[in-house]
């Protein structure tokens, strides 16, 4: 092991884990000497109606890829998440729910409750019309009524969207319309931190551009008053009334899709990536069991948002399909106060705690006195996604958070991978602050060259993955070409995952960021081009670029250039409403923190934009540069430098 500071695995986690670290050598070969093999055995880990007998079809080439797992055989997620576990289990708690305010009370439903209503839902949506294949797009908040909807339409084999409650009325419109939804599940308002956010009024301006939507379904959450479209919306309550609790779960192939899920990618607008249901279940409860070793009765506390992937495979689906307690908190960390989480881990007794460096940091800005004042001595592991984490933030946790005794997993993997890739396993791993150390069974992280010549050895490059894993995406809805192009053109032969990263010595990966113009602030994924259309938008801009720059607490920030048109004046009432247009457009997740008016950007002679200078102006990075002198105007660099804003 390098002289890089480790963390060695407690003895006593080492002692009680699924997987020690003999156990993950010996099985991580397995998988890669033979994966028919391997995943043929850890395949069988789900419920399957029609048990496969074929394991794994793919074939990634530069102009055809096709991806299937498990694909002569036939399952259904809902039933593995729920009706599994009844015989044994009924009566535990499946969801614990935990409201904004402290003072409402938690609520705690029951495998078989949780049965029962997404029995109904199910049967509700099929009176709405919703049958096998069709789409159904969810804008929730946090609450429970949310993955009722996703395993209802899951019971039914209906695909759902979900789209996060922070984005804005079009930006749902437009997955509804790429998605075709035939139904909105939504409610009145969501409730975050003390705020209210008027769910049904944006699905209400949404819809009104989305033909294909028959029904719209509201969960009443604050009962705060909201405008009624009759025939077309429908009481969440009033639907589960009427229908009956008898929904047998649809017996889907193993290769059915389960859901879309919108991301941003470099171009264009954000892509419906699909997940299927087998492949993506045994890999997302796979890896919930082992990557947080995860024990029977034990709570599991993951922290995203449902309409992101995380909140997709590590609220629902894998912590469901293993039977877990898996917690489902509406609010924010820092409401009331910022001993939240810390106290919401006390009230329900959290085992396993899972969030976002950037949560980490800004609850470490605030001390650990409000840390302190909690005890935490449910907590067993820890865990981190979406962003790199820096060493201090990580050693803040490990010795405030977990009282130096709870193993970190700093875990690595994209919307597009359905599960965790590249991660330590607690019992397992040495841990290196910073380093999502290493592949999960049957991941073949490779790093390359610009011209896709494969690396060896301690060296950085840019990440693909050599073959495929059970949890992959198939494809993007209705684009199977643009899926193709986006991840599998420019390296043959492997998936390219858009992000770069450092092999030390000892293999360990460490994920350095995008190496596209995708940009990750707050652990939320955007692309610049969509930044970019909204602020053209306005009508006294003329042209933008933006670009990432560090950010203390959002890991990145974003810097936005603008070009007014001729005669326009630079104000910061026009700042601010450039600021605006990107929250009404996209929502308040993809507002500039700096917007700097230019009087050009830096262009090769071609009319490209030099991104590089831009990022490295942004940064405040003067020294590397580059060559210049390509530029049709090496003028604009001085302009820009001068005229830069600070960061904060
Ligand atoms: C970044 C979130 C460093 C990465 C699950 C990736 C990470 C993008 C880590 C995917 C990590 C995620 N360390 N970077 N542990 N986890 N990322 O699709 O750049 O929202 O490509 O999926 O987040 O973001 P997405």
């Amino acid at each position: 092991m390098s002289q890089v500071e480790t963390y060695p695995v407690p003895q006593q986690i080492a002692d009680n884990a699924w997987v020690d670290e003999p156990k993950y050598n010996k099985m991580y070969q397995q998988s890669i000497d033979d994966p028919e093999g391997f995943w043929a055995e850890h395949g069988k880990r789900i419920h399957w109606f029609k048990p496969f007998t074929q394991v794994k079809d793919v074939h990634f080439g530069a102009d055809d890829v096709h991806i299937r797992w498990f694909y002569d055989g036939t399952t259904n997620a809902a039933y593995n998440c729920i009706d599994q576990h009844l015989p044994h289990k009924k009566d535990d708690t499946a969801i614990i729910w935990e409201p904004d305010d402290p003072r409402e009370n938690a609520r705690h439903i029951s495998f078989g409750e949780l049965h029962e209503e997404v029995s109904r839902l199910a049967n509700g949506l099929k009176a709405l019309g919703v049958g096998k294949g069709d789409r159904v797009s969810i804008y929730m908040p946090m609450i429970p009524e949310a993955a009722t909807a996703m395993l209802a339409c899951a019971r039914i084999g209906a695909v759902h969207s979900v789209v996060f409650g922070g984005f804005s009325p079009d930006s749902l419109a437009s997955r509804i319309q790429d998605a075709e939804a035939k139904v909105v599940i939504t409610a009145d308002e969501g409730l975050r931190g003390g705020r209210k956010i008027p769910l049904k009024q944006n699905t209400d301006e949404a819809v009104a551009n989305c033909p294909s939507v028959q029904a719209v379904v509201t969960v009443k959450r604050t009962g705060g008053g909201i405008q009624w479209h009759d025939g077309r919306d429908h009481w969440y309550h009033e639907v589960l009334e009427k229908a009956s609790s008898d929904c047998p779960a649809e017996e889907m192939s193993a290769e059915d899709p389960l859901f879309i899920l919108y991301t941003s990618g470099s171009t264009g607008k954000p892509k419906g990536v699909l997940h299927t249901t087998g492949g993506y279940l045994v890999h997302t409860s796979m890896t919930h069991q082992y990557v947080f070793d995860y024990h029977d009765g034990e709570v599991f506390w993951c922290t995203a948002d449902v309409g992101w992937i995380t909140g997709h495979s590590y609220i629902v689906y894998g912590p469901l399909a293993n039977g877990a307690t898996t917690v489902i908190f509406e609010g924010v960390p820092n409401y009331p106060n910022a001993s939240r989480h810390w106290e919401v881990i006390d009230k329900h007794k959290v085992n396993i705690y899972y969030t976002a460096p950037t949560a980490i940091r800004a609850l470490m800005r605030e001390g650990n006195g409000p840390v302190e004042k909690t005890s935490r001595d449910s907590l067993r592991i820890l865990g981190t996604v979406g962003e790199p984490i820096n060493p201090e933030a990580w050693r803040w946790y490990h010795e405030v958070i977990g009282k130096g005794k709870c193993p970190i997993v700093d875990t690595w993997w994209q919307t597009e991978t359905g599960g965790i890739l590249i991660t330590p396993l607690p019992g397992a791993t040495p841990a290196k602050p910073g380093s999502a150390t290493l592949p999960f069974f049957g991941v073949k992280p490779v790093l390359v060259d610009n011209e896709g010549n494969h690396l060896e050895g301690a060296t950085h490059g840019n990440l693909c993955i050599a073959d495929s894993w059970p949890g992959q995406m198939r494809t993007i809805h209705g684009d199977h070409e643009r899926f193709v192009q986006t991840y599998f053109s420019m390296y043959p032969g492997r998936y390219f995952t858009g992000d770069g990263a450092r092999r030390d010595e000892d293999g360990y990966f460490w994920i350095t960021g995008r190496v596209d113009d995708v940009l990750n602030v707050s652990g939320h994924r955007m692309g610049t081009a969509e930044i970019e259309s909204a602020l053209v938008l306005h009508d006294k801009v003329a042209e933008a670029a933006v670009v990432g720059y560090p950010h203390d607490l959002k890991g990145q920030g974003i810097y936005a250039y603008v070009i007014l048109n001729a005669g326009e004046e630079e104000t910061e009432a026009l700042r601010k409403e450039l600021v605006d247009i990107c929250k009404k457009e996209i929502g308040p997740i993809a507002k500039p923190d700096l917007v700097q008016f230019a009087s050009g950007l830096p262009k090769t002679r071609s009319g490209k934009i030099m991104r590089r200078i831009l990022r490295k102006i942004a940064e405040d990075d003067y020294s590397s540069l580059g060559d210049t002198s390509t530029l049709a105007d090496p003028g604009v660099v001085d302009d820009l430098i001068e005229n830069r804003q600070n960061r904060s």
